[in-house]
């Protein structure tokens, strides 16, 4: 078994961070998204992972490097454009050969295991095989996808299943969903895939999708098997997942303060305070994470926030916000629901009239109350 990540594609819905920078190397709770993904496969027991790349290729191969922070050995495949998920498949065809492997999207974050989801997948596969090798046949299943229901499913893949769980139809982002069960960016195949997304033509948005490769696989006769997930799965590629994936992480936090705290402050539930970070006369409410070399001074830190590194947060109050390295948050008041970039200052000054003052990039969105 391989495994084959998604790291390339554009990123629009995050501008104006992913002007600057891969969408997948955006973090959640101080982590790049990427290196989630990277975990679960090695937690899977898979070594050989190919990364997908395009336009921000450099940076995330200096995210990852060759793969061994995580025991993996890591093949860059770049991709010349985002010509969709089932060519970044057509592309890695060489890297793949005829192994089974999972697929898995950069942004996408999933709270269970995907070692469970592997072993169910191969177990079904050994199974049908056993008893039916002599005669030639295969009815073990091809691929194996996940799905979960959602409130908005013509943003997602979606699927449409018989009773018995069986496949009937597949549509890549319909504007009249046949049902609430999107596709999550996990999928498993077998080397029958690669037939598939030969066959496919591009969809009405130019790209060679997934969704119609698997369901070639089904109009061939073949099996594709299914799970409906029970916990939660984030597609982080907009703000409001963004920062509800952000939430979920915290939540999971081990209490840890490494950073200097002082006999002023008061620091409340699963905090993380790194090495190298000070928190003076200031209240930190968890679960939050605070990078290391950050200074919090006479500051708010509300539940569900994640402060990168080398900031300095003073005089203001911050909830359920995602800020990255080296910003600086000065008397601004409060901020909420926000994602800061890096290097972002927000501060009030004293100067007449008062006004706000705003200089801001592309894509940028200000709320004001
Ligand atoms: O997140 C789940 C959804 O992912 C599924 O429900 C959809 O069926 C599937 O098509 C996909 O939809 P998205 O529109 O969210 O895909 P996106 O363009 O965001 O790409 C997903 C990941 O794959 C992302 O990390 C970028 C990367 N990518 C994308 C394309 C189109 C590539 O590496 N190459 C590409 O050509």
């Amino acid at each position: 078994m391989k495994a084959l990540i998604l790291a390339g594609g554009a990123g629009t819905r995050l501008r104006p961070i992913t002007h600057t920078r891969a969408k997948q190397l955006v973090p959640v709770a101080n982590k790049p998204i990427l290196y989630y993904g990277l975990e679960a496969i090695a937690d899977a027991g898979i070594k050989q992972v190919g990364i997908v790349v395009g336009d921000t290729a450099d940076e995330v191969m200096a995210a990852v490097g060759d793969g061994s922070e995580w025991g993996l050995v890591v093949t860059y495949l770049p991709q010349e454009a985002p010509l969709g998920l089932a060519h970044a498949v057509l592309i890695a065809r060489e890297f793949l050969g005829q192994d089974d492997f999972v697929m898995y999207l950069g942004d996408n974050l999933l709270k269970q295991s995907l070692k469970d989801f592997v072993d169910r997948f191969e177990d079904d596969r050994l199974r049908a095989r056993a008893p039916t090798l002599d005669a030639g046949h295969d009815s073990g299943p091809c691929a194996q996808i996940l799905l979960k229901p959602v409130p908005d499913p013509h943003r997602f893949g979606v699927a449409e299943l018989g009773a018995d769980g069986s496949v009937i139809r597949l549509l890549e982002k319909p504007a009249d969903p046949p049902s609430n069960l999107a596709l999550v960016g996990v999928y498993l195949f077998d080397a029958r895939i690669h037939d598939a997304v030969a066959a496919i033509e591009p969809s009405s948005r130019g790209e060679l999708e997934i969704t119609d490769a698997i369901q070639w696989l089904v109009d061939q006769g073949l099996r594709v098997r299914t799970e409906v997930l029970d916990g939660w799965w984030i597609d982080t590629g907009k703000l409001t997942p963004l920062l509800e994936a952000n939430r979920l992480i915290l939540e999971t936090l081990e209490r840890r303060v490494d950073g200097e705290v002082d006999g002023e402050s008061d620091i409340d539930g699963r905090v993380v305070i790194e090495q190298g970070a000070r928190v003076v006369r200031s209240r930190i409410r968890g679960p939050v994470v605070i990078g290391a070399g950050t200074t919090v001074a006479d500051s708010f830190i509300g539940p569900f926030s994640a402060i990168g590194r080398r900031c300095v947060i003073d005089g203001s109050e911050v909830e359920h916000s995602v800020i990255l390295d080296d910003c600086l948050v000065v008397g601004a008041g409060r901020l909420e629901d926000s994602l800061l970039g890096h290097h972002v200052e927000v501060k009030r000054s004293e100067r007449r009239p008062k006004a706000t003052r705003l200089m801001v990039g592309d894509h940028c969105s200000v709320d004001l109350q």
